[in-house]
């Protein structure tokens, strides 16, 4: 009994992960990459460009992520990231290397060889402060979810007035 219920627990645990899909190199919709990623935790490796300090209710913004790190690559997989807005709409401009799941963006098995995602955010009508908050990944193409490089970051902007 002991015996199977060894076997039975990783291989359920390997069945949770693949069925919930939070975090592959062809996806991953979660904002909790360090949950499964343990390398170093380095915040400040994230930046989102384009952003201005204050919105134009309705206008449509192009802006794009990078995680900004030196960790080589041993193979094609060099990163991937989630990103999730509190208002407005975010587009996807890019359909090769970036998705949307559940409203929240993330990057594709193609998007998994790059550190820098293009996107657009359409700004909401009504003069909301919104926030941006992402949590990227700069991986060293082990086809693991160790060694690799967690970063996290969270970016406002306001309605103008
Ligand atoms: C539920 C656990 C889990 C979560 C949460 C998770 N990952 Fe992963 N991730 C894995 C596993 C397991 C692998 C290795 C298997 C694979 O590459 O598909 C992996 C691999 C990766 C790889 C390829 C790494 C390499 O070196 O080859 C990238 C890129 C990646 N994840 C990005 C992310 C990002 C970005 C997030 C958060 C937005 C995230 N993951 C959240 C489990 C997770």
């Amino acid at each position: 009994m002991k015996k199977i219920l060894l076997w039975f627990m990783p291989s359920l645990f390997i069945l949770l992960t693949v069925s919930i899909g939070s975090g592959h190199n062809n996806s991953a919709p979660s904002l909790d990459c360090a949950i499964c990623h343990q390398g170093d935790f380095a915040p400040e490796l994230v930046s989102l460009e384009g952003l201005p300090e204050t919105y134009t209710p309705g206008k449509r913004y192009k802006l794009s992520i990078s995680v900004n790190s030196d960790l080589k690559s041993m193979g094609d997989i060099a990163g991937g990231f989630a990103l999730e807005s509190s208002a407005g709409d975010i587009l996807v401009t890019d359909g090769k290397n970036t998705q949307l799941i559940n409203s929240i963006l993330t990057h594709t098995q193609d998007g998994s060889e790059l550190r820098k995602w293009n996107f657009a955010w359409k700004a909401p009508l009504e003069k909301v402060d919104v926030t941006f908050t992402i949590m990227a990944v700069a991986a060293n193409g082990d086809f693991s979810s160790t060694g690799d490089i967690v970063s996290a970051g969270s970016f406002t902007t306001k309605a103008k007035k």
